[in-house]
């Protein structure tokens, strides 16, 4: 009997998904792919990648909504869909979700970040059948995850997503088979919030409050594609409680540095460390190691990301800046990290070889275990890149060092 698999949403949830699918169904005679990519999605890989370019480069069939309500035999997956979904228009009931919260908790939106604001330990990823409410349906697999008091609500967001792709992932056989079982939502301990919750346009600091609660807050809308909170025409990365405590109203300046800004609250003094990626970036491009150190005193700079997708790891390792790569690494620096398109460490080394000579980066990344066989998001591995450049493997893994 032939089948349909509709993958609708957006974000890296939607092409792990999709991706898993073409690797296990695409020879498969019965099973037809299609997608249903959000219509924010312009089909550029940013700080996630792209459904529609995904399928653009992997020739997958993009529908409307109205082509698959007539789909008898149709699996709809919705990872991060934007459009609440009418049940009655489908002839399929085989209409499932990922929604970004332990269910029947945290229903509706921002489950990334009002977790945070309310103190929670823990948030998860909950995979339920689509009925006619919002976040509604009997339950089928949830995933829980710890809330780690350094997260911020994108570090959540990004977790969640990779969890929300394993869950379904897990599942999906079951759902194609129909062989799942499922448990109502409890009532008690339900909880929606909707979108006027938060207001994203009216963002401000509340230091009438503990100083925990102002590191909650600066950790809930720290979430750089949108916005870092700001303070003091600074956006702030995240929030330290000293053991200080505040003597003067709450919301005093009692320091203000280069990275930080030291203000009282209700309870203890609070640290508020501002965006300083653009100036740490500068100081690794120029060597200039005792600054750079210093900009990453907050210790959550160390795997951020700019726009590209840089991190200042990337960055020193692009720059062949050996010192700072050292010591990124040992301070807890991702080494698998990529940018928006998926070039890895050892891609970027392979850049600081050309220009340099020098393969010392190169070499102590293969030895950290980064392999040229892992491909990039056009499906491109480092043989072929080394290939375009006329560079040979051998010549590269030597230890011949020009400087
Ligand atoms: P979004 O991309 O709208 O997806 P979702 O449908 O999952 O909410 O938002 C993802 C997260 O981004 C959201 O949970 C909170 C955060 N966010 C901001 O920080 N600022 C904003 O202005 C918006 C719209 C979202």
């Amino acid at each position: 009997m032939q089948q349909t698999i509709c993958i609708a949403g957006k974000n890296n949830i939607a092409v792990n998904v999709l991706e898993y699918c073409l690797e296990k169904y695409q020879n498969h005679n019965n099973i037809e792919i299609v997608c249903i990519p959000t219509e924010g999605d312009k089909g550029v890989n940013g700080w996630q990648r792209s459904l529609r370019w995904y399928c653009e480069q992997h020739h997958v069939n993009m529908v409307s909504l109205t082509e698959i309500y007539e789909v008898e035999n149709l699996l709809f997956l919705s990872v991060e869909f934007d459009k609440i979904i009418d049940v009655k228009k489908f002839r399929s009931n085989k209409l499932f979700n990922i929604h970004f919260s332990l269910l029947p908790q945290y229903k509706g939106m921002y489950p990334s970040v009002l977790p945070i604001l309310f103190c929670e330990r823990k948030t998860g990823v909950t995979l339920h059948r689509i009925r006619e409410g919002i976040d509604t349906g009997e339950i089928i697999d949830q995933e829980e995850i710890k809330i780690k008091i350094e997260d911020s609500s994108l570090d959540i967001y990004q977790e969640l997503n990779l969890i929300g792709a394993k869950i379904v992932i897990e599942n999906i056989e079951k759902l194609l088979s129909g062989e799942f079982t499922c448990k109502k939502q409890k009532a008690t301990g339900s909880t929606y919030f909707s979108v006027g919750t938060i207001d994203y346009k009216n963002l401000s600091l509340n230091l009438r409050c503990t100083a925990f609660q102002v590191c909650n807050q600066v950790r809930a809308f720290a979430f750089r594609p949108y916005q870092l909170l700001s303070y003091g025409g600074s956006g702030l990365i995240a929030g330290k409680v000293t053991k200080t405590i505040s003597t003067q109203k709450p919301g005093t300046v009692l320091e203000e540095n280069d990275i930080c800004y030291i203000v009282s609250t209700i309870d203890y003094n609070v640290i508020l460390y501002k965006d300083v990626l653009d100036v740490l970036f500068e100081a690794i491009k120029n060597n200039d190691n005792k600054n750079a150190i210093y900009y990453c005193s907050c210790k959550k700079i160390i795997n951020d990301r700019d726009e590209h997708g840089w991190t200042p790891l990337i960055v020193a390792t692009y720059f062949n800046n050996k010192e700072m790569v050292e010591w990124l690494v040992e301070n807890g620096a991702d080494i698998y990290t990529v940018n928006n398109n998926g070039t890895n460490l050892l891609m970027y080394a392979k850049e600081a070889y050309k220009r340099t000579g020098d393969n010392t980066l190169y070499l102590f990344y293969c030895a950290k275990g980064l392999r040229e066989n892992m491909k990039d998001f056009f499906g491109r591995d480092l043989y072929y890149y080394l290939k375009k450049d006329g560079i040979e493997l051998t010549t590269i893994k030597g230890n011949r060092i020009v400087k």
